[in-house]
């Protein structure tokens, strides 16, 4: 039934037992099973750590990705910090119905939420924030302004008009998220024959993040 090969096999099975084996070669065959033995150990090994290092790839991914969201979610022990001041560098007067306010003259911007082509905040993340906007006007003038989020009030001042040097200042805090706009504008309210901004360092918009 297996023909040629069958006959070929049983005739090197008769010629392998006809062959005495000497010690000597005795010997070989032990150290050659011993070297076959520990190669196909060794397979095996191979075999598993191929498989551990591609659990471990596994679980460095999945940790990386955990640390992703972290990072993105959570600024633990890293330098948290958003913070800016702004004031105007030079009088500004007859501004338009809700015309924003801008403060060109930046003294400081960590984390760069302020834009200085713009004047206006936007979060770079979300958070509680603080901010606060201070305006003067000189003798005779007065202003109303607001500081808004995305175009709604979130607090407004109004300085006086007297014979002298007014200020007004306000402050507030708001939840923002990542994206929203921070400004200060002129009110509708009230001082349609307005208005001047003194220069120096007394008309300004600050703010800075709380928490996270
Ligand atoms: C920011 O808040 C929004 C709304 O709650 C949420 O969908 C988003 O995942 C938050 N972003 C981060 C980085 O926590
Ligand atoms: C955070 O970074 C800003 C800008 O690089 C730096 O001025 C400030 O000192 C840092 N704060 C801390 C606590 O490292
Ligand atoms: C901006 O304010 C600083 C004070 O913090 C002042 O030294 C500087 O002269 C001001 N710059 C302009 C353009 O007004």
């Amino acid at each position: 039934m297996c023909g040629l090969y069958c006959l070929i096999a049983l005739f090197c099975l008769q010629v392998g037992a006809q062959r005495t084996t000497t010690p000597s070669q005795y010997q070989e065959q032990q150290a050659y099973s011993t070297i076959v033995n520990a190669l196909a150990d060794a397979k095996r090994l191979r075999i598993n750590l191929a498989s551990q290092v591609t659990k471990s790839r596994e679980e460095l991914n999945t940790i990386n990705g955990q640390l992703g969201y972290f990072e993105e979610s959570c600024y633990c022990g890293k330098n948290n910090t958003i913070v800016f001041n702004s004031f105007l560098s030079k009088n500004a007067a007859n501004f338009g119905l809700r015309q924003p306010i801008y403060f060109d003259n930046i003294t400081l911007n960590i984390g760069n939420g302020y834009d200085a082509r713009h004047g206006v905040f936007r979060a770079p993340r979300n958070g509680t924030y603080t901010f606060s906007s201070s305006v003067t006007t000189n003798a005779g003038s007065q202003i109303a302004i607001e500081i808004v989020k995305n175009g709604e009030q979130l607090v407004q001042m109004r300085s006086l008009n007297d014979y002298m040097w007014s200020m007004a200042t306000s402050v507030v805090n708001v939840n923002l998220l990542k994206g929203d706009d921070v400004w200060v504008r002129h009110s509708a309210i009230g001082d349609a024959n307005v208005l001047q901004i003194d220069d120096g360092l007394y008309t300004s918009f600050s703010g800075y993040l709380i928490h996270t």
